[in-house]
């Protein structure tokens, strides 16, 4: 019986190792790069989500349309609903992200996604993972700022591949043991390294973090590094520096010297866990938002979940939209339109920090998610 388990599941390596190989076929195919600039019309496409997703992307969008109500007019930008990307339907049609929704999503140039539910267990895959796949979205920014500590990161998680891209295509024999699969691409890590020192290059940044677990992962981690070594070559005067993610985990704790980072690029998994301990570091996870930047589509989300409870207990109108609204400052400067970013981000922080005439507090004592909206504009018009 065992043996007969052991050939299924040999079987299914090689399938992998085919689709991956393919993959990486395609990657060095497909580099198609959009110019925002040259697009007659810039369509943005709003995602609601699950949870407080539909409530939290609705106002977030609201004062989108506020700052960029010149451009809607003059049919130079749309911003465009996308109905159908919530638990109920996917799961309905067992489908990460329903065809008609995935087509849908692939008329627009840039997409702003509230949370979407991920199912433990069974075999529904994430709708984030499935959309950073489908948009080929190798590149998830994640800023955390606090000015008053002087710390300003960035992190350039590899957001297609490593754990997660056969994550749920693991291997088992019942009873006795389970095997999961990692998989690193020479173009997948080059594609997220030269973004990493791109940016700091273009952003007067001389330091960047290489993050793995390369003396345990050897031959993923340890292309990773290599490779990310590579590109720093072409960086003359940006130091690369290796650090393993076990000690970065408790630098970002140490206040004595952390806020010498500024970039860092790492593997999926670690991006991921390391990026909720840097967004706690700068208020908790519903402050952040997150960049899912390709070549061709990119995404722009919170970094916090759909938090179904607030749905359950009638909260949900009184969700804090700040982390949609950081996403929506991120793809304004995507997209080119720095000038707006800036003023956005300075209103958020004119209402969340300096004045605070509106207060969210996640409950009825505090104001509603509209209610926020509504001075958020009203704050931009006076801006
Ligand atoms: C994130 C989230 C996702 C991830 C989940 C929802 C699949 O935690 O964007 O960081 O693990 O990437
Ligand atoms: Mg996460």
């Amino acid at each position: 019986m065992s043996n007969q388990y052991i050939e299924n599941c040999v079987d299914q390596f090689r399938t992998i190792l085919e689709e991956q190989t393919a993959r990486c076929k395609m990657m060095a195919e497909n580099r198609v790069v959009t110019d925002y600039q040259a697009l007659d019309k810039i369509i943005i496409g709003v995602v609601g989500g699950d949870g407080i997703g539909p409530i939290i992307s609705a106002e977030a969008a609201r004062v989108l349309e506020f700052l960029l109500k010149d451009e809607v007019a003059a049919g130079k930008v749309e911003i465009r609903n996308i109905e159908g990307l919530t638990i109920e339907n996917r799961m309905a049609q067992h489908k990460a992200i329903p065809d008609d929704v995935l087509a849908e999503l692939k008329k627009c140039h840039v997409i702003l996604k509230g949370p979407t539910t991920t199912p433990h267990g069974g075999t529904l895959e994430s709708a984030n993972v499935a959309m950073r796949r489908e948009l080929d979205l190798y590149a998830n920014i994640r800023p955390v700022s606090v000015p008053e500590e002087n710390i300003d990161w960035i992190f350039f998680r590899e957001n297609t591949e490593g754990e997660y891209v056969l994550g749920s295509r693991g291997v088992e024999i019942p009873g006795t043991l389970a095997v999961d699969f990692k998989c690193t691409t020479d173009l997948g890590t080059e594609r997220i390294a030269r973004a990493a020192f791109e940016y700091a290059k273009n952003n007067g940044k001389n330091y960047v973090a290489i993050v793995t677990k390369a003396n345990i992962m050897k031959k993923t981690d340890g292309k990773f590094t290599a490779i990310c070594h590579e590109v720093a070559k072409d960086y003359p005067g940006i130091e690369a520096e290796d650090w393993y993610i076990d000690i970065m985990t408790a630098k970002l704790v140490d206040t004595a010297s952390r806020s010498k980072f500024q970039v860092f690029v790492l593997p999926n998994l670690y991006g991921d866990i390391i990026t909720d301990e840097a967004a706690q570091i700068q208020g908790g996870v519903g402050t952040a938002g997150s960049a899912n930047a390709g070549d061709r589509y990119a995404m722009f989300e919170a970094i916090h979940g759909s938090a179904p409870r607030m749905l359950e207990t009638g909260r949900a109108k009184f969700a804090n939209p700040s982390s949609m609204i950081k996403a929506s400052e991120m793809l304004l400067r995507h997209i080119g339109y720095t000038e707006k970013a800036d003023k956005l981000i300075k209103a958020l922080s004119i209402c969340n920090e300096t004045e605070r005439k509106v207060v969210l507090t996640g409950h009825e004592d505090g104001a509603t998610c509209a209610e926020f909206a509504d001075y958020m504009m009203e704050t931009l018009e006076k801006l």
